[in-house]
This record gives structure tokens, sequence and C-alpha cells, in this order.
């Protein structure tokens, strides 16, 4: 259904990008794909979907704090890959770039948030216009930002990501409006908890992986696939109507 096309998604070393690259190349679709700091897992991620899946997969530095940087990124996407249809912002920055934005309110400082914002809606502005671009020569796309329950729901210490997970879901819908008759279709998947390496940097990991199973009324944690699954059909002619739209992916977590 959607073999031989290209997606392009930042963060694809681990967590929800790592499920993304596979769930598309099981299914056909060449992946050009970002790493920050693990350019070596980056580059055995490739190896092995080219093996397994015979698609084609390479791998490109790109730091989302610099998002003006995405315009070379893509230069360089130009030269190795013919077409991009599909692109999902996923990377997102942590440790000591998040200090000052990752904390209780009364501890929230300008850098930290406007890190926090750079990562999340400048990275997915920058990311999508260069997509676009390409896009609009082929007739069309999908395009698709990851968000977070976090900006409807309070989790602790997730105010900087929380409100700019909120920011990003409605410039979605403003690129959505603007980008639909290019073709183009651009939606958010807003994810509840899942167990990834950023759940882990979490200074009380272990109680949110707890509370989560207890408030989803499936039982457990989100895992990534539970996302890419959803990214892979919001790709899919399957969403042939859905735009500006936010996907809640949550094993029901929010509604309790
Ligand atoms: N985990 C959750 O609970 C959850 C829930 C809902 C939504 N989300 C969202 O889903 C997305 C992926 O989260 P995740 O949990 O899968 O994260 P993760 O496992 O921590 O992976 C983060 C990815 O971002 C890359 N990255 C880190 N710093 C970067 C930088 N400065 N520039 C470019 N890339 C950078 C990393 O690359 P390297 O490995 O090369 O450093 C890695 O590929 C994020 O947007 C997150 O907010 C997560």
């Amino acid at each position: 259904m959607i073999q031989g096309k290209t997606l392009v998604i930042s963060g694809g070393t681990k967590g929800i990008g790592k499920a993304c690259v596979y769930k598309f190349a099981q299914n056909g679709v060449n992946v050009a794909f970002t790493y920050n700091a693990n350019k070596e897992i980056a580059q055995a991620i490739c190896d092995d979907v080219q093996t397994q899946f015979g698609v084609k997969c390479k791998c490109y530095a790109l730091n989302i704090l610099e998002p003006e940087t995405y315009k070379d990124l893509f230069t360089q996407i130009d030269v190795d890959f013919d077409r991009v249809d599909f692109f999902i912002s996923n990377a997102m920055i942590y440790g000591r770039a998040v200090v000052g934005g990752y904390g209780k309110f009364m501890r929230l400082k300008p850098r930290g948030l406007n890190n926090i914002y750079t990562a999340t809606v400048n990275a997915f502005v920058c990311g999508a216009q260069q997509a676009a671009l390409r896009m609009e020569k082929i007739g069309g796309g999908s395009i698709v930002s990851l968000s977070s329950t976090g900006n409807l729901v309070y989790i602790e210490n997730y105010a900087g990501h929380g409100t700019n997970k909120a920011a990003v879901e409605a410039m979605v819908r403003y690129a959505a409006t603007e980008l639909g008759s290019m073709g183009i279709r651009v939606n958010a998947v807003s994810g509840g908890p899942i167990d990834t390496d950023a759940l882990k940097a979490f200074t009380n990991y272990e109680e949110v992986k707890q509370k989560t199973a207890e408030l989803s009324a499936l039982g457990r944690v989100g895992e990534p696939n539970d996302l890419a699954n959803a990214c892979y059909f919001l790709c899919t002619p399957d969403a042939s109507w859905m735009t500006a739209h936010t996907m809640i992916v949550d094993g029901g977590t929010t509604f309790r």
C-alpha cells in the first residue's frame, strides 16, 4: 500500500522513533532517520533494517536545538532518496538541555523552557517546512508530530514539556489548514506514558510506570509500538480524510 515511499523521521535510535523506523521498513517504506549522540547505534539499525526488510535506510546527524539545520539535512536526503512522502517530528531533548524546563512550576527558567520550545515547536516547523516542499512536488504526503497527554493531565515536573506539546498540537492544526491544498495531511499522535529512555529519565520513573498501569484500562504502561502503529496508520491511505487531528493513544489513562 505504501511500499516504495520514503519516511523522514527525527530521533530513530531508540524508543518510539526506532519503533517507527522498523514499522515503516517492515511495510516496504525506505527510511531516512536522524540521530544525535548515538551514531554507532544508528548505523547498526540501518544495517539491520536493510538486511531484514530490503529497503533503503540511511541515518544522519541532527541537533533539534539547531532546527534551521533541517534545511541542510533535507538537501542531503535529496541526494540519497528520490522522494519524501512522510515526515515524523519525534526527537526530544533531555539531560542538561532541559534544566529549568523539566521541574516544578516554581523552578522553571526561561532557558530550559526555550530549549523545549525549540526542540518541540521550532523543530516541527523547520522539519515540516522542508518536508512539505518535497511533498508538494509529488502531489502530497503526511506529516506527524509526536505529542503527549501531559498537555491534558497533570504530570509531575512536566509543565515545560506539557505546555510545549499543547503548542505543537496547535501548530499542527495551523500547518494542516495551510498545507491541505497541496494534498498534505498533518496530524499529531499524543501518547500517554510510554516505557522508553525518556520515561526512565523521569526522577520518579518507577512511580509513573506503576501509576500508569493502574490508571490504564488495559493494566499496563505504553510500549513504543503502541505509538508507532498510530503514526503508521496516519501515513496510510486509510487515514485519507484525517488532518488537523490529534490522535490520543493512552491506554485509557487520561480519562481516569
Ligand atoms: N516516552 C513517553 O512517555 C512519551 C509519551 C508521549 C510522547 N512522547 C514523545 O515521543 C517522542 C519520542 O520520545 P521517546 O520516549 O521515544 O524518546 P527517547 O527514547 O529518549 O529517544 C529520543 C530520541 O531523540 C534523539 N535526540 C535526543 N536529543 C536530541 C537532539 N538534541 N537533537 C536531535 N535528536 C535528539 C535521540 O537520539 P540519540 O540516541 O542519538 O541521542 C533519540 O533518538 C518525543 O517527542 C516525546 O515527547 C514520549
